[in-house]
């Protein structure tokens, strides 16, 4: 044999040296849960290791990541159930907990990136992205609310704001109100290629925030489609998105693989909330290991073409490389 492959894999040195693709602690986002009151550190039940946490300790909490060099985080906020409407006017309002949360992680701690997510659910008494009329999510008067939500969230101090809600033209409208109002350093990282998944349970459960009816298949795409997300992606781009997005991960990879080679922005990957309760639970169960399954994804993140990864593994991922 002239060729054996084997050689480049015969020891640890080697196969570092020809290792095609490496994780960086920079390439991570850290999504977490934040939830009103104080001293509150809740474990989400479907997510061991994942809290909903109260201010106070969602800030001792960055702080920890930050010394084992996690510097970027989303933020989702847990909504009472008195503060959701129809039209998700919470959203908005100068008395959002979590617009004051976020002036307030800036505050101490400028350096960090801070995303915030756009879209209705986590407010809406419908569970759903978009304003429900008659049983539709109706798209236009949507945009109005995302827009007004981005801005305030930018004026929080938002670094980059995340339209997770997957309506039509809403890169470009929140690009305007942002523009429109002094704030044309603020990025958007679009979720742009967002998929009708079952791997979104768990986060539901966090935020307590699942549809009161119907399913979300007439925004977010159908699992079949994989052009469909060079159209959204073509649309984003011309919109003005900084980041493109694609959720979830790890059954989208060929997704991820073709918008990295279709577009010129950075790529961005979600490692969902059921992707990491699957490995969390068959680990529990000793049915794998865990801490090589999560290596492994990761990996397969990266190698699918995904610069940028949000994942509820990023703490332990740093503390492992620590
Ligand atoms: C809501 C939103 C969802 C997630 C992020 N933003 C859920 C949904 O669309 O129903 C899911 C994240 C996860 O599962 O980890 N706009």
């Amino acid at each position: 044999m002239l060729i054996r492959p084997r050689r480049n894999r015969k020891n640890q040195v080697i196969r570092d040296m020809v290792e095609e693709n490496k994780l960086h602690l920079s390439d991570f986002f850290f999504p977490l849960f934040l939830t009103m009151g104080e001293n509150q550190k809740v474990e989400v039940g479907s997510m061991p290791g994942i809290y909903r946490f109260s201010l106070d300790l969602l800030l001792e909490e960055i702080n920890s990541c930050i010394k084992i060099g996690i510097k970027s985080f989303c933020i989702f906020p847990v909504v009472e159930d008195k503060f959701k409407d129809k039209y998700a006017i919470y959203s908005y309002s100068q008395e959002n907990f979590y617009l004051k949360a976020i002036h307030k992680i800036k505050e101490n701690f400028p350096d960090i990136v801070v995303m915030t997510d756009v879209a209705m659910d986590p407010y809406s008494s419908d569970g759903h992205d978009g304003i429900v009329e008659h049983g539709e999510i109706i798209n236009d008067e949507t945009l109005e609310v995302l827009g007004k939500m981005a801005l305030a969230q930018a004026q929080a101090g938002a670094d980059i704001i995340g339209p997770s809600d997957m309506m039509d033209g809403r890169i470009g409208y929140i690009r305007d109100a942002l523009d429109g109002n002094g704030f044309t350093n603020t990025s958007i990282m679009s979720y742009t290629a967002k998929y009708a998944s079952a791997f979104y349970g768990p986060f539901r459960d966090a935020l307590d925030s699942a549809p009161k009816s119907g399913d979300k298949k007439t925004y977010q795409m159908n699992p079949a489609n994989a052009r469909e997300a060079l159209l959204e992606a073509r649309l984003d781009e011309e919109e003005g998105a900084d980041i493109i997005m694609v959720k979830p991960a790890l059954a989208y990879l060929d997704v991820i693989k073709n918008l990295s080679s279709y577009s010129s922005l950075p790529i961005a990957a979600y490692n969902v909330s059921g992707e990491y309760a699957m490995i969390k639970a068959a680990a529990a169960n000793g049915w794998l290991d865990g801490k090589n399954a999560m290596l492994e994804v990761l990996i397969s993140i990266k190698r699918a073409g995904a610069k940028i990864i949000l994942t509820y593994f990023a703490k332990e991922y740093a503390e492992l490389v620590q």
